[in-house]
């Protein structure tokens, strides 16, 4: 019996989302756990067996992670903000002869990554950045509705239905909300006030929610990977429009003082880790209307379970690609590389077209 498993270097193991990736991974995979406190990384290495150890480092030095990782075949970055630590982690990895994924969803990470694509390629290996439920259920659909066909707009957006806010994801929540709003105009990255272009979407029998534009992942690897010149990626927030529009920016400057954030970050998240999960149903959307050359316009929607499920199983299947040899060297998204098929194939996951071609609303 062949009992060989890959070696995965699971950056920011002790997180929410690495914990998932490990309950779920064990059978397939060898991992090292990576983080910074030591003592919530030996107790996880003492409760899941972890027989690739554990290695105490921050994942913002290249050259300390480059050595953590020695060895692996693929680092798993997880530990955000993305905008500092996926380039240092990334190149970490090429430096040892490892694909790297990552669960990134801002736009300065996931281009910075994408960016890469020409030293991924001359060290042989695949990087696969924006792997968990957002881009790949946005970026996913967008792919889906264009059935391979030249798109010209695409307009998404993420309405997960999380088990609770990490530390990790209220960081980057600041994060975006500090950023402000962006979209892509003729092919390029424009920001603008947050709240511009907000406006309401019926979500089919629910209700509605109000799309709120931001930096998103999608305004890099859309017009990156099937050439769309007009963006925009959205949050759906419980908020009317008129809200959104009148207190958001100011909620954006003040969160760009560390003084806010610390007050607001000093206030215990409503759920951890650590929390049972709630007994009940989750159910995560995302939504996309394309624009396709031809003069058609395709509208759809995606429904999947949990949040951080779908991205640990999201991210996972990505590592068995790797580590299948289904994935070229260089650097692109899970759906640019394995088409919008990698979306559908993910557990729970529901696909349907409410404009458009009715042939399409199959699968
Ligand atoms: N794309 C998506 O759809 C998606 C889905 C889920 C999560 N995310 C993002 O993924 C990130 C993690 O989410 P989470 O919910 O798992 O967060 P979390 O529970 O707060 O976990 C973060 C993990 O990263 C580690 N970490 C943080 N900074 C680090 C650094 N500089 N060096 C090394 N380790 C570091 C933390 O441990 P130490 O503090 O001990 O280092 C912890 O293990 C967040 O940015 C979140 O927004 C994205």
């Amino acid at each position: 019996m062949n009992t060989y498993k890959p070696i995965v270097a699971l950056v920011g193991a002790t997180g929410q989302t690495a914990r998932l990736i490990l309950e779920h991974g064990r059978a397939d995979f060898d991992f090292r756990l990576i983080a910074r406190n030591p003592e919530k990384l030996r107790a996880l290495a003492t409760a899941t067996g972890a027989t690739s150890g554990w290695i105490s480092v921050s994942a913002l030095d290249t050259g300390t992670v480059a050595r953590a990782v020695q060895g692996s075949a693929i680092v798993i970055n997880a530990a955000g903000g993305f905008s500092t630590s996926a380039v240092s982690v990334a190149r970490a990895a090429m430096r040892v002869g490892a694909s790297y994924i990552d669960i990134s969803n801002e736009f300065s990470a996931v281009s910075a990554v994408l960016e890469l694509a020409g030293e991924a390629e001359a060290a042989h290996v695949a990087l696969v950045p924006a792997s968990g439920y957002g881009t790949v259920a946005s970026e996913g659909l967008v792919a889906w509705l264009a059935q391979g066909e030249q798109i010209r707009t695409a307009e998404v957006a993420l309405m997960p239905d999380n088990e609770g806010t990490t530390v990790g994801t209220r960081e980057t929540v600041f994060d975006s909300i500090a950023s402000g709003g962006a979209r892509v105009v003729g092919g390029q990255f424009q920001r603008h006030a947050l709240g511009r272009g907000s406006r309401r979407l019926r979500i089919p029998d629910t209700g509605s929610t109000t799309l709120l534009p931001v930096p998103l992942g999608d305004l890099a690897s859309i017009p990156a990977g099937y050439g769309a010149e007009e963006v925009t990626a959205s949050f759906g927030v419980d908020a009317p429009p008129f809200a959104v529009r009148a207190f958001l920016p100011a909620l954006s400057l003040a969160l760009r003082s560390s003084l806010v954030r610390s007050l607001l970050s000093s206030r215990r998240p409503p759920a951890s880790a650590q929390d049972a999960l709630e007994a009940r149903s989750y159910l995560s959307r995302a939504w996309a209307r394309v624009g396709l050359r031809g003069g058609e316009t395709r509208e759809g929607w995606m429904t999947a379970g949990e949040g951080y499920r779908f991205t640990a199983d999201a991210v996972l299947e990505v590592a068995r690609h790797i580590a299948g040899g289904r994935a070229l060297p260089g650097s692109m998204t899970a759906i640019r590389r394995f088409g919008p098929q990698f979306l559908h194939s993910l557990p729970g996951v529901k696909l349907s077209i409410t404009t458009g071609s009715p042939a399409r609303a199959q699968g």
